[in-house]
């Protein structure tokens, strides 16, 4: 459920016409409904309320301050990558003890500024990841929580890009590296190993993989606690899929209902950390039909958004619904030809959707659906095109919470030589 819907042929995000807010903020242009976010954020509280988790929203999804504000506000915390990800939470005053850092390649730098402002946990990925937090903790007269991230080698059904829990991936690592640590931690003064995290994927419509991941973690906890050793946390990750083309994701409540058997009476304080759950639906990305041009064999229609502001169609070969903002016309009429809709972008890479059966003409907006996460968080500047805006509604009034970026932000940080 989100609450982007069609009223007398005419689109809304809560209260306001997709139309009038292409209109008044320019396109390309990012749309986030308040609504949508948090009742996702609560749809997973709820469903876990009886072991009351921490939350911990994937910054990556979509970093948008003021997002991550309602997040921080509605009781959630974040899941962060990197110093920039840390910046971001300490701008929303994100309780740090809501914070936790995974990543297979932390710098020294990024691992003294997580220590200093008092994270919850680092996910660690790697034996010299661990070595080099101790070594930092020391200096810094600290000792640090800390979760191993065990690489459970099961293969969730989505994008090969995005599985992060095969043995042969670069995440997490094997069962007997990650005992073997727990056992030998008088080699890490400084590290208070804490509990285990996992993330095996996104976009997974299925409980399954969890189910045999959460099954191999829980024989990994027994074993340990055998041998005296005390796990306080577990991390189950991110990874729920959504509704984008035909997907039948399980509801956040029928996951719940799967998991939360495996975790009971294991005594351990449980972290989520999901992204696209709660982003993905929340957000929709307008566009403005620039020309269309009709070749003998396909119909293009050529808009101001591209590549650089929306990649997962060109990156990953995404499905991302495409409506026209006024009039909902998708029916296919005979000898129509199935149209591609593009950006301006040099590379026949760019694409925001392919062999669709879609009626616009020029001038008209059209909206791409699901693109509240992994959307304007994987934008860029390719072809020096600046990054669009991002708008938030909250029932009938928006507002701008990134102003579209100038020429000026295009070239400020670079230098013209004069020697040259
Ligand atoms: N935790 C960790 C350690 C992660 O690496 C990720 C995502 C998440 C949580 C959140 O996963 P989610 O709940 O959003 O599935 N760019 C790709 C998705 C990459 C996901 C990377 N890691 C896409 O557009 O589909």
């Amino acid at each position: 459920m989100h609450h982007f819907i069609f009223k007398n042929r005419e689109l809304y995000c809560e209260g306001c016409k997709a139309k009038d807010l292409a209109k008044e903020y320019g396109t390309p242009l990012y749309v986030y409904s308040r609504r949508t976010l948090t009742e996702h954020f609560d749809k997973i509280k709820k469903a876990f309320r009886s072991i009351k988790p921490v939350i911990c929203y994937s910054v990556k999804a979509n970093s948008n301050l003021t997002l991550l504000k309602l997040i921080v506000a509605a009781g959630g915390g974040l899941d962060i990558v990197s110093g920039g990800e840390l910046y971001r939470a300490k701008k929303v005053k994100c309780p740090p003890e809501r914070i936790v850092y995974a990543s297979v390649g932390k710098t020294d730098l990024e691992i003294q500024e997580a220590i200093s402002y008092g994270i919850l946990m680092f996910n660690v990925e790697s034996t010299p990841e661990l070595h080099n937090i101790n070594r930092i903790a020391s200096r810094l007269n600290k000792k640090v929580r800390v979760a191993l991230r065990f690489n459970p080698d099961v293969k969730p059904k989505t994008h090969s890009y995005i599985i992060t829990g095969k043995k042969e991936t670069k995440f997490g690592m094997d069962s007997e590296t990650l005992k073997n640590i727990f056992l030998e931690q008088y080699n890490y003064p400084n590290i208070k190993l804490a509990g285990i995290h996992m993330h095996i994927g996104s976009q997974i419509s299925q409980a399954g993989p969890f189910i045999k991941a959460i099954g191999k973690v829980k024989k990994i906890i027994t074993q340990l606690r055998q041998k005296g050793i005390i796990i306080s946390y577990l991390n189950i990750g991110g990874g729920l899929g959504i509704v984008y083309n035909k997907e039948k994701p399980q509801t956040a409540g029928e996951f719940a209902n799967k998991v939360l058997p495996l975790l009971k009476g294991l005594d351990l304080k449980v972290l989520l950390e999901p992204g696209r759950f709660i982003a993905g639906n929340s957000g929709i990305f307008l566009t403005k039909v620039i020309y269309v041009k009709n070749t003998p064999v396909k119909k293009f229609f050529i808009v101001d958004g591209a590549m650089n502001d929306l990649l997962r169609p060109s990156l990953y070969g995404a499905y991302h619904d495409v409506v026209t903002v006024n009039k909902n016309l998708k029916s296919k009429t005979q000898n129509q030809k199935l149209a591609d809709v593009v950006g301006p972008i040099c590379e026949s890479g760019d694409f925001l959707a392919k062999d669709r059966s879609l009626e616009a003409k020029q001038g008209d907006y059209l909206a791409v659906m699901g693109a509240g996460a992994y959307g304007f968080s994987m934008s860029s500047n390719y072809n020096s095109r600046r990054r669009p805006a991002e708008v938030l509604v909250d029932g009938k009034t928006s507002y701008i919470v990134r102003r579209r970026e100038s020429y000026q932000d295009l070239t400020g940080n670079e230098v013209i030589l004069k020697k040259l």
